[in-house]
């Protein structure tokens, strides 16, 4: 069966006490909505809709930057989630297959999971994910009869022995969409919130003799962010998962708890990570690499047995290749270095080409903008930059060239050519002893005077 997912956004997130809306929070670098989006791919959705609602201009952008094939629809007025989910249906009018909604504020579903789901619909008409809560709070409760789900009770309209119940909605429910929407259509408003609850489609598919079930997961995947401190522990939680993770894969962690990954961190094994080192998103390191203390990355390929800091910062479109060593205080955005190059020190290398075992001395600079525009730097294989050498781009260094330390190159270089661009060293013999003697006396005179 085809899949489509719902994804609900249009809850204003008041606690978040922020301008941003709830669902563009970021936990480890991307929006929490982007997570949901991800954790839904597993079921290669022939269609996402997202239901945006507050800041839904800003929500649409995040969602379409992040897949321009998704749809978004808008909740002008949130009066629940069966009516979040009926906003979606002229966007589905067209498709038959699965159903499933997520939420934007639960990031933590695991792919899995959601396999399960769709599983459960070969037997059932309606899945809902449970879990069994720790503490159930305010969380909707599941009424079942053996496997079967009878139906969903909000916490507000709850009785005392329902309350008892701690078996809890995660809100994650998958049916046909035609069913689901038809469903939706027998829910009304009169309940304790005033609101039309998507919880109600079990109990109204039941009445209609249909069957209904529910998948259980870890409760620790149904963490929904509600407030900055709700944020902190999701970040929190995330993290100590990827690094468990990274730890079982055969990556070396020497202070995991220092170490911040993204949702898409890939590390091959027997890779080392010194402490404080940070992963933006998109970043892959091939196996037997090290990432030195205090490096921050993102969205750049180091390759094996490349060595990267400490304190070094790979940007956007750094590709590194096998070998390559990038040293403290250097950084290197849309980049590709070649095979066995070396940048160790202090250096700004961007827009570039580095070829194969080129050596870049300490203070090389790609002097890549001119304030309107950006310009490449090629550097030929082997080629030798002197210290402090500006390369002012657009220029080329050809293969097994060099240039003078210090020097300011504004032109193409020959392969194997030294290139001087510096004001040439000018010798006064005993000028300094000179010089010294001068300035003494100047000083001794000022002070007899004072
Ligand atoms: C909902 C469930 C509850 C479940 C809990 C899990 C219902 C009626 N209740 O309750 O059983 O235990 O989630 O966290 O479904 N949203 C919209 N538009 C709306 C209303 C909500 O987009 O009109 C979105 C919210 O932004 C949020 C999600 O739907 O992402 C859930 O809404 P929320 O108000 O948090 O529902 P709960 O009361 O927590
Ligand atoms: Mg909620």
């Amino acid at each position: 069966m085809k899949t489509s997912l719902i994804i609900l956004a249009a809850g204003k997130g008041t606690r978040m006490n922020s301008d941003l809306p709830k669902v563009l929070h970021t936990i480890a670098g991307e929006p929490m909505l982007i997570h949901a989006m991800e954790s839904g791919r597993v079921l290669e959705p022939e269609l996402t809709v997202v239901v945006a609602g507050h800041s839904a201009e800003q929500v649409r952008a995040a969602t379409l930057a992040h897949d321009p094939d998704a749809t978004v629809v808008e909740q002008e007025e949130q009066l629940g989630t069966a009516h979040a989910v009926a906003q979606a249906r002229p966007a589905l009018a067209d498709f038959d297959g699965m159903a499933v909604v997520l939420y934007g504020d639960t990031p933590f579903i695991q792919p899995e999971t959601l396999e399960r789901m769709q599983a459960a619909l070969d037997h059932h008409d309606v899945a809902v994910l449970g879990f069994q809560a720790a503490d159930p709070a305010r969380y909707g409760r599941l009424v079942m009869q053996g496997d079967t789900l009878e139906r969903i009770v909000e916490f507000k309209d709850a009785t005392e022995a329902e309350r008892a119940i701690t078996l809890c909605n995660s809100g994650v429910v998958a049916a046909r969409a035609d069913l689901l929407f038809e469903l939706i259509d027998g829910v009304g408003n009169d309940n304790a919130a005033g609101e039309y609850y998507l919880t109600d489609i079990v109990g109204l598919a039941r009445a209609r003799g249909l069957s209904a079930t529910a998948v259980t997961c870890d409760e620790a995947e149904t963490m929904g962010v509600n407030s900055r401190a709700d944020l902190a522990l999701a970040n929190a939680a995330f993290q100590t998962r990827a690094r468990a993770g990274l730890l079982e894969d055969g990556v070396t962690l020497m202070a995991p708890e220092t170490v911040y990954l993204a949702r898409d961190t890939y590390i091959g094994r027997d890779t080392l990570i010194e402490p404080n080192v940070v992963f933006g998103p998109g970043v892959t390191v091939e196996s037997g690499a090290t990432i030195r203390a205090f490096s921050h990355l993102e969205g750049c390929h180091v390759s094996r047995g490349g060595i990267v800091g400490p304190y070094a910062r790979l940007r956007p479109g750094a590709e590194l290749a096998e070998d390559v060593r990038i040293g403290n205080f250097v950084e290197i955005k849309n980049a590709q270095v070649a095979e066995g190059a070396k940048i160790n020190h202090l250096s700004y290398v961007g827009d570039a080409f580095v070829g194969a075992g080129a050596n870049l001395g300490a203070g090389t600079i790609t002097c890549n903008y001119d304030g309107v525009m950006k310009h490449h730097t090629h550097i030929g294989a082997r080629a030798f930059i002197g210290s402090n050498t500006m390369l002012v781009a657009p220029v080329s260094i050809g293969e097994g060239a060099m240039t003078g330390s210090g020097s300011v190159i504004t032109s193409d270089v020959e392969p194997d050519a030294l290139a001087l661009a510096r004001a040439p060293q000018v010798e006064k013999p005993g000028m300094a002893r000179k010089l010294f003697e001068m300035l003494k006396a100047k000083k001794a005179r000022t002070q007899r005077g004072s």
